[in-house]
């Protein structure tokens, strides 16, 4: 369900933050990595296996897992207690990484080695790390998950030939696309990314009362070049730091067949399949051992740089277009301990949080 053009005027009227910087440091060209921390490495890789990555490095000490298409590993898990550390941003020249350098008076270093190239080490308003790479060694593309062709009227590319899918292996999942994180001060965190890397607002979702939006998903700006729908999104709700990340899948079979598997070696889902609104991604929600969220996807939207800013109503409804209801997981309602502390401490600690009693309970109502 889409917002009717008025609502979206009005929200876009009452919005606190700006959809895009005017002249940001620079304008960084992805998502290249998250990072965990995790006490158990060999747990960790068999999640991610089993999700669909691909392990190129495990010395008990730091596991790299990587998709097909990624050009460096794209998860990098250090032993050490669960923990999600950051995520790692690249620019396609020096320049950039020396202008965003000299910005936050913090030097440009050599790249781990097995990463190659150099890196920035930066930290945001919540103290999320976040590094920017430049000059990385591209990895080789693996051999991807087949596709098999799809039948459509007017349109037959699969001509005496079956559809049989693989329930009995992960499908190799393509590429690392999105991380989604939650932040104590919506104006000031967005702020800081747009100013910083360019990013553009795809979309935010707003509740009709309140001029702090409660999401918003964000994308690179590369120009005339097409870029995922959000590479980031933040969330000013109830949880800080991260949410879910994102991986992609060569199409809606893929993400069934995935389940499939998961399902039968006992991970946890969380929510799914369905199809988002913003973003049209088909998506599917699992955890891990520890609880973080992790999601397939495929058919995302790409944008390029014209598409201007949509504006829409937060609510229970606003996720998807199809699939099941959200899940209780997924709509926060068996809150785990973690969840419950953080948000006494923050209604403790109000300073520069927008998290007040007033915004919890418009949350609450608007959340259905
Ligand atoms: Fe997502």
């Amino acid at each position: 369900m889409s917002s009717s053009h008025n609502t979206q005027e009005q929200l876009a009227r009452i919005r606190a933050v700006q959809a895009r910087a005017d002249n940001p440091v620079c304008k960084v060209s992805g998502l290249a990595s998250i990072r965990l921390s995790r006490p158990d490495l060999t747990e960790a890789v068999r999640f991610f296996t089993d999700f669909g990555l691909s392990c190129i490095h495990n010395d008990g000490n730091l596991a790299l897992l990587r998709g097909t298409g990624d050009s460096t590993a794209s998860v990098v898990i250090e032993r050490g207690p669960a923990r999600y550390l950051g995520f790692s941003l690249t620019v396609d020249s020096a320049d950039d990484l020396q202008r965003l350098a000299a910005a936050h008076g913090v030097s440009v270093a050599d790249n781990h080695p097995q990463r190659g190239g150099q890196v920035i080490v930066l930290r945001d308003p919540d103290n999320l790390v976040v590094e920017v790479m430049h000059g990385w060694t591209h990895l080789q593309e693996l051999m991807h998950s087949e596709v098999i062709p799809a039948n459509r009227p007017g349109h037959s590319p699969r001509i005496n030939r079956t559809v049989r899918l693989d329930y009995k292996h992960p499908p190799r999942i393509f590429r690392l696309g999105h991380t989604v994180m939650g932040v104590t001060n919506f104006v000031n965190s967005l702020g800081w990314y747009q100013q910083n890397f360019g990013f553009i607002v795809s979309d935010f979702q707003m509740m009709d009362n309140d001029p702090i939006p409660v999401v918003a998903f964000i994308r690179c700006d590369r120009g005339d070049t097409p870029s995922d729908h959000h590479t980031l999104a933040m969330g000013s709700a109830v949880e800080i730091g991260h949410m879910h990340t994102a991986f992609e899948l060569p199409d809606m079979d893929a993400v069934v067949a995935a389940g499939v598997v998961l399902n039968r070696r006992k991970h946890h889902h969380t929510w799914g399949i369905g199809r988002h609104i913003l973003g049209s991604q088909i998506f599917d929600y699992w955890r891990d051992e520890q609880g973080d969220m992790f999601e397939h996807y495929a058919d995302g939207d790409l944008f390029d740089a014209s598409v201007p800013t949509g504006y829409h109503a937060f609510g229970g409804d606003a996720m998807h277009q199809w699939g099941p209801d959200l899940s209780a997981d997924m709509a926060g309602k068996i809150p785990s301990l973690h969840l419950v502390q953080t948000v006494v401490s923050r209604l403790r600690n109000r300073s520069g949080d927008d998290l007040s009693f007033r915004r919890l309970k418009n949350l609450i109502r608007h959340a259905g």
